[in-house]
């Protein structure tokens, strides 16, 4: 991997929110055809870090390059035409229209090129239902209505979405969370049709260490705002990961303090 250049790189990246400083610093580089597993504990800066990422809201120090150009979103907007695509827990998925609807949503191909053009239904749906294919699902029917889809579908589809409209780097904020263990390994399917297909990079955000295990190929652990400890899944031995997704806390440690309340 060392001859590949990083897609997207943070470099000394601090979040402040007033006098609380939420990201002290943070530097990653995340390869194209990778899983980053993004770990660490409750309040220990993910999110922020991911919508710094995700053109949320600007670093208060730090830089970010995708491809090794220097970039700064002013909007989420920014962020996505520079080619990083976030997959948020909620989806922003509409569960009353239909798969095509959703998959487009906003950005409908339309005959004449305006915005009130009538809508190329048969190539959406087409589109739709071949993008959704390559990374695992097959939809019957793209006029089935979102809201009747399983979880772990609901989840496949925003992940083609974000891909198919310009997705290099794709943000999975805790996508197995809150599905049933089924579904769970559903979405993993889906992790790795998308790591296949070889030029994404993917930042997988989780609290489920079993699935980082299962399908991450370098991780990063962060603690109180600072990375306390990084490796690829071989670097990463017995209880490492374990400790550190606690942060750093040895588990003897841990336990006396259980002892200790
Ligand atoms: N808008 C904000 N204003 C003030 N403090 C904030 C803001 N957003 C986050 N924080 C604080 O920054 C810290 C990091 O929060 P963040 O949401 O990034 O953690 P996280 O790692 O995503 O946690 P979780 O696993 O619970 O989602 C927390 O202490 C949080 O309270
Ligand atoms: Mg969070």
């Amino acid at each position: 991997m060392s001859d590949l250049k990083p897609l997207i790189e943070t470099t000394g990246l601090v979040k402040k929110f007033g006098s609380f400083t939420a990201l002290n610093g943070v530097s990653l580089k995340v390869y194209p055809g990778e899983v980053h597993a993004l770990l660490g504990d409750n309040g220990a800066g993910k999110s922020t870090l991911i919508k710094i990422l995700s053109g949320v809201f600007p670093p208060t120090e730090g830089q970010i390059h995708v491809e090794g150009q220097p970039v700064s979103f002013a909007s989420p907007r920014n962020a996505t035409d520079a080619g990083i695509g976030t997959v948020y827990q909620d989806l922003a998925l509409n569960p009353l229209t239909s798969v095509t609807r959703n998959f487009f949503l906003g950005r409908e191909l339309t005959r004449f090129n305006s915005p009130f053009g009538l809508l190329k239904m048969d190539e959406m749906h087409q589109i739709a239902i071949q993008e959704m294919a390559k990374i695992g699902i097959n939809i019957a029917d793209p006029e089935q209505a979102v809201g009747t889809m399983s979880g772990g579908q609901r989840q496949t589809l925003a992940i083609a979405r974000a891909i198919y409209f310009g997705a290099k780097v794709l943000i999975l904020d805790e996508p197995t969370s809150a599905l049933g263990q089924k579904q769970q390994m559903e979405v993993l399917k889906t992790i790795r049709q998308v790591k296949d297909l070889g030029n994404i990079a993917i930042i997988l955000i989780t609290h489920n260490e079993i699935h980082a295990r299962l399908i991450a190929d370098r991780f990063t652990f962060l603690s109180l705002g600072e990375v306390i400890g990084e490796g690829t899944a071989k670097d990463l031995q017995g209880d490492d990961i374990k400790r550190l997704m606690a942060g750093g806390a040895e588990i003897g440690d841990l336990a006396k303090e259980l002892a200790a309340t």
